[in-house]
């Protein structure tokens, strides 16, 4: 019988460094993430974060219309909706084996393109520690190193500095500025997001060793060929 990993293979991967453990969302670790987004995320008088204030929907299990259902759809769309032309590495991350956050990595037309983004945040608790720079630093190594990206982008919300200095220490460069619309609680809103672009040139690498297990079986799963096995 094929194993779990063997069945989906983005379930192999695991990315470590230090304390830090990256996997795959799975379905056993939902009760731990619920519980971690009602201790909160955003720090009251930053700028919201997100596209969509997801993580302030009512509290409301069981309920079709509050959270975690609302968020559900989302986490599993990453998984039923992952194919070579558009995918999303929803990962968790794990300080000392505690669900600290998620990090998520994603891309469409990657053969082409070779281009990722990325997005993530932690329960308040576990920000301002350095979690937040190196959960990032090891996305941005998994691209470069493992799938070949040529360059990483990400965006945050003018105003949210710890955002802002992460990106600024793993080495990306400002890539202009744009108008977005996010859905909050009261409606929709126009705020201007801050768009940065890191390339393997000015990457800033961790200190720490990093340990990558299973990204070979994604680069199958995700037709990613790389350079020297053609050559
Ligand atoms: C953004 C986020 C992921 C950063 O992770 P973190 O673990 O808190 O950040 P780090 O501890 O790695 O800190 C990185 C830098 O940010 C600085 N920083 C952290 N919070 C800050 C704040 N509120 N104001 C200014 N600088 C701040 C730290 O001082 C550090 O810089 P330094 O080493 O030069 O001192 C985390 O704060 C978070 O989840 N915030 C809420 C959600 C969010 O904003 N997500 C990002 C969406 S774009």
């Amino acid at each position: 019988m094929l194993t779990l990993e063997e069945v989906f293979p983005p379930f192999a991967l695991r990315i470590s460094c230090g304390p830090l453990e990256l996997r795959v969302l799975r379905d056993e670790d939902l009760p731990e993430l619920v519980e971690l987004i009602r201790g909160g995320i955003q720090v009251p008088g930053l700028p919201m974060p997100f596209l969509n204030a997801w993580h302030e929907e009512p509290f409301a299990p069981g309920c079709p219309d509050g959270f975690p259902t609302t968020s559900l759809g989302w986490w599993w769309t990453q998984r039923a909706t992952f194919a070579p032309d558009e995918w999303r590495l929803a990962l968790t991350v794990r300080r000392d084996g505690d669900l600290v956050g998620m990090q998520d990595l994603h891309a469409k037309d990657f053969a082409q393109a070779r281009h990722v983004m990325t997005g993530s945040w932690l329960g308040r608790a576990h920000q301002g520690m350095g979690t937040g720079t190196l959960m990032r630093q090891l996305v941005v190594g998994l691209a470069f190193d493992e799938l070949d990206a040529g360059r990483c982008e990400s965006g945050y919300i003018v105003g949210n500095h710890a955002s802002s200095a992460v990106s600024r220490k793993v080495g990306y460069v400002d890539n202009g500025r744009r108008r977005i619309v996010q859905r909050t609680r009261q409606g929709k809103v126009g705020v201007d997001e801050q768009r940065v672009i890191v390339t393997p040139a000015t990457f800033i690498r961790p200190d720490d060793q990093v340990s990558t297990e299973g990204a070979e079986v994604l680069r199958n799963f995700l037709g990613i060929h790389r350079a020297a096995a053609d050559s």
